[in-house]
């Protein structure tokens, strides 16, 4: 199990966030996504040390972004899953289509572009990362029809939105990046701010099958790389639930032999 501390360490800005301090970064004109840091500057929402630790430079370094922000390339490292998986957690969003949607975090790739396609005309898409780079990485990938898309930049386990405001929250690909005490809270939070009814999406790693060859292939890649993700292996998504959540309606699926799975939590 990992043990990793939710302390934040502040270290010096790369060049994307100082170009993020600047105003005219944040500005917006009519059709586009509006990157809203009101609700946390850069200042007060400093990046998570396991980010800066063992993700730098998938997200943070400046090269990451041009290095990493290739369909082909998100598809490869899901081992050709990535449509299939991204098109799970968006068919959980469909009935929501019309009402307040969250994602929590920024992924590389066309998720964020699919969601907002799946919009009806008075649904509403709110993205959160902690890192800035990202947040202007998926604005800049957001077409211009995005007026009803706003970006925070806020950090998972700390959401700065009311409790029970949004009919549906989805979380893709970032329970297994973050050490258990931060995964917990970034679950706890995705609970709190869904409206009864409404539904809260992980999508991640698992435990794959004893017969699926992709578990003695993933096991090095894993250890070596995303030190946090054999916790996924190892437990149950519902085992990082708040005690309220206990009794919820829980669904879910595997993928791929059951590396990939999808945990949908109905809230009451
Ligand atoms: C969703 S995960 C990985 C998704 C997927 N592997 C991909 O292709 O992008 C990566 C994102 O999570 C963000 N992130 C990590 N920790 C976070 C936190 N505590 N709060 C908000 N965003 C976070 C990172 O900045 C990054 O943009």
């Amino acid at each position: 199990m990992s043990s990793e501390s939710a302390h934040t360490v502040t270290l010096p800005q790369p060049q994307s966030l100082e170009r993020s301090n600047d105003p005219a970064s944040a500005t917006h004109t009519e059709g586009e996504a509006t990157l809203d840091e009101s609700s946390g500057t850069l200042a007060h929402v400093p990046l998570p040390a396991y980010l800066q630790q063992t993700y730098w430079w998938a997200y943070l370094h400046p090269a990451s972004v041009r290095i990493f922000e290739r369909q082909w390339l998100v598809n490869l490292i899901l081992w050709g899953n990535f449509a299939k998986l991204r098109d799970a957690a968006l068919k959980e969003l469909e009935p929501f289509s019309h009402g307040d949607i969250l994602q929590v975090a920024c992924v590389y790739g066309d998720f964020t572009e699919r969601l907002t396609q799946c919009l009806g005309p008075t649904g509403r898409l709110d993205v959160v990362d902690v890192a800035p780079v990202q947040l202007e990485n998926l604005k800049a990938k957001l077409d211009r029809d995005a007026s009803r898309i706003s970006l925070h930049h806020q950090d998972s386990t700390n959401l700065r939105f009311a409790d029970a405001s949004y009919d549906c929250v989805v979380v893709f690909f970032l329970l297994h990046e973050q050490p258990e005490n931060v995964r917990i809270r970034t679950i706890a939070q995705a609970l709190r701010v869904v409206k009864p009814g409404g539904k809260v999406v992980f999508v991640d790693y698992h435990r794959p099958d004893w017969l699926n060859p992709f578990r003695y292939v993933m096991i090095p890649i894993l250890a070596s790389l995303e030190p946090f993700a054999m916790d996924l292996w190892r437990r149950e998504i519902t085992d990082w639930l708040p005690d309220e959540a206990r009794n919820l309606a829980i669904d879910k699926q595997t993928f791929f032999g059951g590396l990939y799975q999808k945990v949908v939590i109905t809230a009451e």
